[in-house]
């Protein structure tokens, strides 16, 4: 992991995307980042969807700089500074305790951090929540900062919490004024539900929906409704979700998952001026989830949407296949028909007349551009090969790593 010159120290590592299945949204605290409720969300596998992150530090830089896919970057942005300052205040504070002795380097050497999505960030999928868990964990490798980053990775964006852990991860809201008690934790391990699977449909976006920081800031000072639920329905659901995923309950799982994202997208409409980000097809494709359950007389896929159209949807392996089949009869592909179906592999299966006229909809080519299929994965990884690396022994982003 270590560069060629014994002070200096360059780590990269990998963070997965995460998808709640209680939603976030709404904070109590602006600058600390601290929610109005507790979320729960499911790591997606990092073979479909990761950040990658280099960050190096030597005493020859003059100053902090990032690159984000390979473009400089503000690196005064309030945001990152924070998780910054907040890496630097653990460091020294652990340095103090007697822990950190070993460490080579200066705490006063600049930072150069060098950070790329492995999916295109046009497809509108978040990547700040996976962008800002891999700088915390980066960072953290690189100053010999152990235990719990949910308060550096929180203060880039709240879901990024999330994203520090694999498997199925709660973000308690917790109720100190510091947040000291707004954490992340694991509550179930990535290999816990095998059968879990997840699609993420990428739906063509007219136009950049409001971002979420601002969305959930204009929800909390005008939606009634978002307050009943943040203090009256999401504690409830939070136990009830940990149960379903416990015991591996998938209609029980589904159907909440489903409802919360459907109560988040009313809080959405409740704020005032009202804010939208499903559309037409995000609206079919509710529609399509719902005419297949009942076409099986059964919960066997649940979709869920965040600030944008696009949807991720749940289901088992088992019903993974006919799904896909149900996708492409309603939103036949426009012109890539081979390169629809992106990750895991599903075979192709015959769609039955019954289920093609159970499904009810008038089909809408090309609204659904490609379909990611992915699964449940682990958390942040460091990669110990130094060809990873995407910043150079001079500290600058390599132009093919
Ligand atoms: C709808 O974490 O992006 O995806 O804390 O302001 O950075 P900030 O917001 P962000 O919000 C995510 C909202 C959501 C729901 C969720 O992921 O829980």
């Amino acid at each position: 992991m270590a560069s060629e010159k014994p002070q200096d120290l360059v780590v990269t590592c990998t963070a997965p995307v995460n998808i709640a299945v209680i939603k976030y949204w709404g904070k109590r605290d602006e600058a600390l980042i601290l929610p109005i409720n507790s979320s729960l969300s499911v790591t997606l596998h990092q073979d479909q969807l990761k950040t990658i992150t280099t960050a190096a530090i030597s005493k020859d830089f003059t100053e902090d700089r990032i690159w984000l896919n390979g473009q400089e970057e503000d690196v005064g942005q309030p945001r990152l500074q924070a998780c910054l300052r907040e890496i630097r205040r653990l460091a020294r504070k652990r340095r103090s305790s007697g822990d950190g002795d070993a460490l080579p380097l200066s705490l006063s050497y600049k930072v150069h951090v060098a950070s790329e999505n492995n999916f295109p960030t046009a497809a509108g999928l978040a990547s700040s929540a996976a962008g800002y868990a891999c700088l915390a964990y980066t960072l953290a490798r690189v100053y010999g900062v152990e235990g719990d980053l949910s308060e550096v990775a929180r203060r880039g964006s709240g879901s990024a919490c999330r994203s520090l852990y694999g498997g199925f991860v709660e973000w308690q809201m917790g109720e100190q004024a510091d947040g000291k008690d707004s954490i992340a934790r694991q509550i179930a391990p990535e290999w816990h539900w095998p059968q879990l699977r997840v699609l993420i449909l990428v739906v063509s976006a007219e136009k950049k929906p409001m971002g979420s920081t601002v969305g959930m800031q204009t929800s909390v000072e005008t939606s009634t409704l978002l307050k009943f639920r943040a203090e009256s329905i999401v504690p409830e659901r939070m136990k009830e979700m940990t149960r379903c995923i416990q015991e591996r309950d998938f209609q029980a799982f589904a159907q909440l998952t489903m409802k919360d994202s459907n109560q988040f997208h009313a809080t959405c409409l409740d704020t005032f001026p009202p804010i939208s980000y499903l559309n037409d097809t995000s609206r079919r494709i509710i529609q399509l989830v719902h005419c297949f359950n009942t076409h099986h007389g059964q919960t066997k896929v649940a979709y869920t949407f965040d600030a944008g159209p696009n949807a991720v949807v749940f289901t088992l392996d088992d019903t993974v296949a006919e799904f896909v089949a149900a996708v492409r009869h309603s939103f036949p592909p426009a012109t890539n028909g081979d390169k629809f179906l992106k990750g895991l592999p599903v075979t192709p299966v015959l769609l039955s007349d019954e289920l093609k006229a159970a499904l009810a909809l008038e089909p809408s080519p090309g609204a659904v551009q490609y379909i990611i299929a992915t699964q449940v994965g682990p958390g942040p990884q460091v990669l110990d090969n130094s060809h990873a690396h995407l910043l150079g022994p001079d500290g600058l982003p390599q132009q093919d790593p």
